[in-house]
């Protein structure tokens, strides 16, 4: 039986649109990240998974420790429902959520919250002054892990703080606030861990990225290094969290790298596909239903349009995945409540034959749908609530 047999046998009592995880894609792709880890602890990325019970699940499997969640609110009702260990990797300016944090002692104890410059400590004081703190809140300190080089910038654009003395100098001023600890430092080099080294028919460009990667591992080997060891005389890290699904085998020959970070490893949407050093295998799925055949060689699907974040361009649609050599008509694309598809396979679709499809990202996904339909072989053996489904949506 095929992949997409199999799929639509285990879901022949569902009907689409619907969200499905493939199980043992799941499982084949959180083993070779924690492979390619080589022993130090993967912090599972919640923005890549946005489902509680999904997110338990992966935690429970040898390798990974802890979460790095997207937003504060998220981070609370995360740690109100029992997870431990949570990074709230990007800023906050959430004074609400700051108060609540500082006024609940468990969840103080299990979250920490990323800053990168004075004005946040200020923020954050000002935020939590209202309530009488009762625990001491512990701080993330992000580092800005892009390449620089010939006037040009290669990376996220995250924190402002690149050298050792700009970490020590806000090591130093989180050191004399009381309530606030620095108990970590991250630093996430997007131009490696996101950006695939091998882009489909473009010689040229994949020969740039390479370039540009390799350099720029190397440069951050040795300030990721010195910046590190700044921040220790100052404070007592707990971790250094560095990668991503992209990068997890390289960041991890970092000694200062005490942790690594993967989202998008598990469910190895269609961005992932163009990465020369590991393959995943597709683990999280939609489907559709064929709901018309306006014309001979195409047929359309209900809905579609989940376009991904990020700059917009074709590789953000998702892609039509089985039955294999579907593609858009250029004109429409993926719809917002239909979508043709061209091609040789539109033939043989009938209505309500499914079309399923994968995501250009990973946990995005997951906004769309009220569950994920757990497949194991050709059986669903579970649905979980995604976030939404549990009727929270953080962003
Ligand atoms: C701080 C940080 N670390 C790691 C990652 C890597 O996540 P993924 O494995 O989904 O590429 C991200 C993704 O944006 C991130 O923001």
């Amino acid at each position: 039986m095929d992949d997409r047999q199999r799929y639509d046998r285990a879901t022949a009592a569902l009907e689409p649109p619907f969200a499905v995880v493939d199980l043992a894609a799941l499982r084949a792709n959180a083993a070779d990240l924690v492979r390619r880890a080589a022993g130090k602890p993967i912090r599972v990325a919640s923005k890549s998974i946005r489902s509680r019970p999904l997110l338990e699940r992966i935690l429970a499997m040898g390798g990974f420790r802890g979460v790095m969640a997207y937003t504060l609110p998220e981070a609370l009702w995360l740690a109100r429902n029992g997870l431990t260990d949570i990074l709230v990797a990007y800023p906050t300016a959430d004074r609400q959520a700051l108060a609540a944090l500082a006024g609940d002692t468990r969840a103080a104890a299990e979250i920490t919250v990323t800053v990168d410059s004075a004005a946040h400590l200020d923020h954050i004081e000002a935020a939590v002054s209202e309530v009488r703190p009762r625990a001491e809140l512990r701080l993330c300190l992000d580092l800005d892990a892009a390449f620089v080089a010939f006037g040009r910038r290669a990376g996220a654009l995250r924190s402002p703080i690149r050298e050792p003395h700009e970490a020590a100098e806000l090591a130093a001023a989180i050191a004399k606030r009381p309530g606030l600890r620095l108990a970590g430092l991250l630093a996430y080099e997007a131009q490696i861990a996101g950006v695939g080294d091998a882009p489909p028919s473009n010689a040229a460009r994949a020969r740039l990225i390479r370039v540009m990667q390799s350099l720029s591992a190397r440069e951050l080997i040795v300030r990721r290094g010195r910046v590190v060891n700044a921040v220790r005389q100052l404070a007592d890290l707990e971790f250094v969290n560095g990668g991503g699904t992209g990068s997890v085998d390289l960041t991890t020959r970092e000694k200062a790298v005490t942790e690594l970070a993967a989202g998008s490893g598990f469910f190895h949407p269609r961005l992932f596909d163009f990465y020369r050093r590991f393959t995943g295998r597709p683990a999280a799925l939609f489907a559709l239903p064929v709901v018309r055949r306006p014309a001979a060689g195409t047929v359309t699907v209900l809905g579609g349009g989940y376009l991904a974040s990020g700059p917009v361009g074709p590789a953000r649609a998702p892609q039509p995945y089985l039955p294999a050599g579907l593609r858009y008509a250029p004109e429409e694309g993926a719809g917002e409540v239909q979508t043709p598809l061209l091609g040789q396979a539109a033939q043989d679709l009938r209505i309500g034959d499914r079309v399923w499809f994968r995501h250009a990202k990973a946990g995005e996904l997951c906004e769309h749908f009220d569950a994920l339909h757990l497949i194991d072989g050709d059986t669903v053996t579970e649905s979980v609530p995604t976030y939404r489904g549990e009727g929270r949506t953080f962003l």
